[in-house]
């Protein structure tokens, strides 16, 4: 299996905007469309928190690298409203969907989306002042082929915005499935110390460095509480888009957390 099927061959497009239209027949909003398009540690309040550093940050022309079903870049899209902001993704199924949950709601700006490989990215030296990942890295073969084209594409004032799942103490205990990951051929974590000597060799410099697993660990607990209460595949959930297995990645993400074998980041750094 390739990641793009991991990502895609369980994805029920068809039922996910049935039950949608059903539920919201004007149009989902950000915080309805969460439980399916924010894949990552932490859900919608996690992408609230990159919003507030983004403000601070103030950027003109964004690049989101591995949008997934766009869940951020709708976020964005709705309080950076002069913007300009595109998602890449190497999953092309990811893209038309992102493409199709933004089109539900007339009140939401298009979102621009290009499948491509973040190791090689069709754009011009310096274009974005911001580029942001959202536990994308965490699938990356090639963390300095795909830094080093950040720096590229990134202008000499510009932020580079990580929030990642990155290898713990305790590399020892992870277990899989996990929602990125259905084996370990997939899964590119690294350790912090890893990251902090990859991104000062591609010319960044680390500025802020937040521990946010304390946190996504609360969130998961009361996602798994949620989880118990509801019967994921008849309902808007994760599972639509990962599939059954979904069931084992949940729980498989807790014990991940608990035992040290991942941690959560948000990293903020600079073009050297
Ligand atoms: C765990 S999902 C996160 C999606 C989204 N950022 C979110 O938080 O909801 C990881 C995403 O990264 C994308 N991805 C993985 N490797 C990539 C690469 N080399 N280039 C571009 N996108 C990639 C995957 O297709 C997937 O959509």
């Amino acid at each position: 299996m390739d990641l793009e099927q991991h990502y895609s061959d369980h994805l029920d497009t068809d039922s996910l905007l049935k039950q949608i239209k059903t539920r919201y027949p004007d149009g989902p909003n950000v915080y309805q469309l969460a439980p399916v398009d924010q894949l990552h540690i932490g859900g919608i309040k996690s992408s609230e928190k990159l919003l507030k550093r983004l403000e601070q940050i103030n950027p003109t022309r964004i690049l989101e690298i591995g949008s997934g079903l766009g869940g951020l870049m709708r976020l964005i899209s709705d309080n950076f409203k002069h913007t300009e902001l595109i998602g890449i993704d190497i999953t092309h199924r990811f893209n038309l969907f992102n493409n199709a949950l933004t089109s539900l709601n007339p009140t939401n700006k298009p979102v621009q989306t290009i499948t491509c490989d973040a190791q090689q990215m069709p754009f011009a030296d310096n274009h974005f002042d911001c580029i942001i990942f959202q536990h994308s890295l965490l699938n990356i073969p090639d963390t300095k082929a795909c830094l080093a084209e950040c720096h590229r594409v990134l202008s000499s004032e510009g932020t580079l915005l990580l929030h990642e799942v990155l290898e713990g103490s305790n590399p020892e205990q992870m277990r899989y499935p996990v929602p990125w990951a259905r084996e370990q051929k997939h899964s590119h974590l690294i350790p912090l110390t890893t990251l902090e000597q990859r991104l000062s060799a591609s010319g960044f410099l680390l500025y802020s460095n937040k521990n946010w697993s304390e946190e996504a660990l609360q969130w998961r607990q009361r996602q798994a509480g949620k989880e118990k209460t509801t019967q994921p595949v008849d309902t808007i959930s994760p599972a639509l888009v990962l599939g059954q297995e979904f069931k084992k990645m949940g729980p498989n993400v807790m014990a991940n957390l608990n035992a040290g074998a991942v941690e959560v980041r948000e990293l903020v750094c600079r073009r050297d």
